[in-house]
């Protein structure tokens, strides 16, 4: 691929493509890319025109103020005749955008950065986006009430940033739809006393001047929403796992006691689901604990989930079995959410058996036993229909519950061969339920349609099978 912008002036354009036909001679050509990827769940996110391949982000945060400025350089691919785009930015001023040096227009609509080119990039090309921005970032309210992006903790304490389904637009310019996967550089500095804990490995840290500098590298694909640069005065350990797997934990001091019996389990969880799902998938691990109840939930930003508060271990074990299945393997819409949270509820379920616990089998019983006015019932799980559903109980319990279920048709040797092969074939890509659906059938060899039909898209509680 050339690494280039195609400044096409129109006479070049028409003799290269040939097809403008009425178009006025100075309009550029292509379109503009899609409003949206088409996530009927999220309209609005993301761009079908563009591949951002990466993202260098080089921010200074002030926890007292709680100001942040940047400049976000995106690496991008045209996946269609190009005359302008729209990335994601909810809140923040933007000061300039540069189009591979040059600067373009822009406009601010909602949760849109709508940049023109004023010359067109043709289907294929690449070309590099420049972002000067800065403010102050605002959490968005999701549609079940929880927040969602950079979030400032109270007082100087710093900042917990996790994005999922869309924050990751509250702090940078981004193609913000899972569809769409990049790695990044993450670059921030913060006065000195704090630590900024990025994704991935740390590649240099200097202070001077009285400010640190953290620059972080994830070199494996990545979606916008589990990108975490979180702030804080915290306790940081280093260490190298036996296999030789860097780990940088970082924890808030108020939840260092908690945290640290759980937290010394982090290498023996790794090698735990490798065993079952096959190789970890990133080439760093970790964790940031912050603290703040308030916030009510952990995130899997990959590579180092980020924790509201110290974990117990089955948030650990579910947040690290999410490398596998949302991080390294990603939902293409979130109506398939149940890829991810169904099986990471699952490896919970699976851990909690080998270590004295109900098994599997008796957690099904259990939850089936719910009345069908329980919650758990209140949607299906392949269809949850509604933003506010996402991070439902069904996604979580029903998912896991149709694991199971797969799991007692196909017998324990076809069902952890089939969730060894979904990690492998679909590694640091996407999988979509249709996808798991094949190869579920593929592997086991059975008729799995109606196993499928009542366990993710009938509505209400299933009639037992
Ligand atoms: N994926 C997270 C988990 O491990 C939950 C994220 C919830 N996000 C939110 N905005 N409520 O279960
Ligand atoms: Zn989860």
């Amino acid at each position: 691929m050339t690494n280039r912008l195609i400044l096409a002036t129109t006479a070049t354009v028409l003799a290269v493509g040939g097809m403008l036909g009425a178009a006025a001679p100075s309009a550029p050509v292509g379109t503009k890319g899609s409003a949206g990827v088409g996530d009927p769940l999220l309209p609005l996110s993301g761009d079908g025109g563009l591949h951002v391949r990466h993202y260098a982000l080089a921010l200074t945060y002030q926890p007292k103020t709680q100001r942040l400025d940047g400049t976000a350089v995106l690496s991008a691919t045209a996946t269609q005749d190009l005359s302008g785009f729209d990335l994601d930015l909810a809140g923040l001023d933007v000061k300039r955008v540069t189009v591979d040096g040059q600067a373009v227009g822009y406009d601010r609509n909602g949760q849109k950065l709508e940049i023109s080119l004023g010359h067109s990039v043709a289907d294929g090309a690449e070309f590099k986006i420049a972002v000067d921005y800065g403010g102050t970032p605002h959490a968005l309210t999701d549609a079940d009430g929880s927040s969602d992006g950079w979030t400032a903790l109270p007082g100087d304490q710093g900042a917990f940033v996790a994005g999922e389904p869309q924050g990751a637009m509250t702090w940078f310019p981004c193609n913000g739809h899972p569809a769409d996967k990049s790695t990044y550089d993450i670059t921030v500095t913060v006065p000195q006393g704090y630590t900024a804990v990025g994704n991935g490995v740390l590649r240099t840290q200097h202070t001077a001047a009285g400010r640190s500098t953290f620059s972080w590298h994830e070199s494996a694909p990545m979606a916008a929403y589990l990108a975490t640069a979180s702030v804080g005065r915290f306790d940081v350990d280093q260490y190298w796992t036996a296999s030789g797997l860097p780990v940088y934990t970082a924890v808030d001091p108020a939840e260092a006691d908690d945290a640290a019996d759980v937290l010394d389990q982090l290498p023996d969880v790794i090698t735990w689901e490798q065993s079952l799902f096959g190789p970890y998938p990133f080439d760093s691990a970790g964790a940031i604990v912050m603290h703040d109840k308030d916030i009510g939930y952990a995130l899997e930003a990959q590579t180092r989930p980020v924790y509201d508060e110290a974990p117990d271990l089955d948030t650990l074990v579910h947040e690290t079995a999410h490398q596998w299945f949302g991080d390294s393997v990603t939902v293409t819409q979130w109506k398939d959410i149940w890829l991810n949270e169904g099986f990471a509820t699952y490896a919970e379920w699976l851990w909690d058996a080998g270590h004295g616990g109900a098994g599997p089998h008796d957690r099904l019983a259990q939850l089936y036993a719910k009345p069908a006015t329980d919650q758990l019932w209140s949607y299906p799980p392949g269809d949850p229909g509604d933003l506010s559903h996402l991070f439902g109980v069904p996604s979580y319990a029903r998912g896991a519950m149709t694991l199971q279920e797969l799991r007692e048709a196909v017998g324990d040797q076809a069902f952890f061969t089939i969730l060894k092969k979904w990690a492998a074939d679909h590694r640091h890509a996407h999988g979509t339920t249709a996808e798991f659906e094949a190869l579920a059938a593929g592997v086991s060899g059975k008729n799995l349609e109606a196993l499928f039909a009542t366990w993710l898209y009938s509505a209400g509680k299933p009639a037992k099978m």
